[in-house]
């Protein structure tokens, strides 16, 4: 990427787009003066997130396991998708399906995560959506958060990026907790876009 130049973010999804929406506020309010969304990919056809991207002129494509069975030729179709759009960065904003190791071989240090826990705690294998803060809840813990991180082979390893702390309270739910967490998660990822947009993250 020239110094004039955008970054070029492919932001894949799989459900409400709440992160995805966050990003693209904070474009268009100038925060992210230097990224603009290129793509989002969606592994569910019905996902909100597509609708969200419609909504601001952005090319949403959807590439479902109901429609590629097989993930080597689904990975093939994403890959596909990210070349034609140039991109240089990939977000998972609740993407809920892994990745081949190819397509993270290809963008190494160029693919980010958010998790709604604080890694390395309630991470990997399983935990994912409502489980995670239903597991939080289970641990009596008394803080949970949200972590930011790059993305290698293994599930939630990839180094932290960014990672903010929010108090669980008493009466909490798993809805109640994800909310507070989801409040820190719309900050942290777009001040982890602009930390690599300022070359500030080798
Ligand atoms: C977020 O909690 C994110 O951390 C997790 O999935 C959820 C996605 O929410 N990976 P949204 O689709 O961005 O609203």
């Amino acid at each position: 990427m020239r110094s004039h130049e955008k970054l070029k973010i492919s932001v894949l999804v799989s459900g409400g787009g709440t992160n995805l929406q966050s990003v693209i506020d904070h474009i268009e309010s100038g925060y992210l003066d230097k990224a603009k969304i290129v793509r989002v990919i969606s592994s569910n056809c019905d996902a909100f997130a597509l609708k969200r991207a419609e909504n601001h002129n952005i090319k949403g494509v959807c590439i479902s396991k109901e429609m590629l069975p097989d993930p080597k030729e689904r990975c093939a179709a994403i890959m596909k998708e990210l070349e034609a759009a140039g991109t240089d960065l990939i977000i998972l904003a609740g993407y809920m399906s892994i990745l081949e190791p190819e397509l993270i071989d290809r963008y190494r240090d160029k693919i980010v995560n958010i998790h709604p826990s604080l890694i390395p705690k309630y991470c990997g294998k399983g935990f994912y959506g409502r489980k995670v803060h239903a597991a939080v809840l289970a641990g009596n813990e008394l803080a949970s958060g949200a972590t930011v991180h790059f993305v290698d082979e293994g599930v939630d390893t990839g180094k932290i990026i960014l990672q903010e702390q929010v108090p669980v309270k008493p009466g909490d739910t798993p809805e109640t907790l994800a909310n507070r967490v989801l409040q820190i998660e719309h900050r942290i990822l777009p001040e982890a876009i602009k930390m690599l947009c300022d070359g500030k993250l080798k």
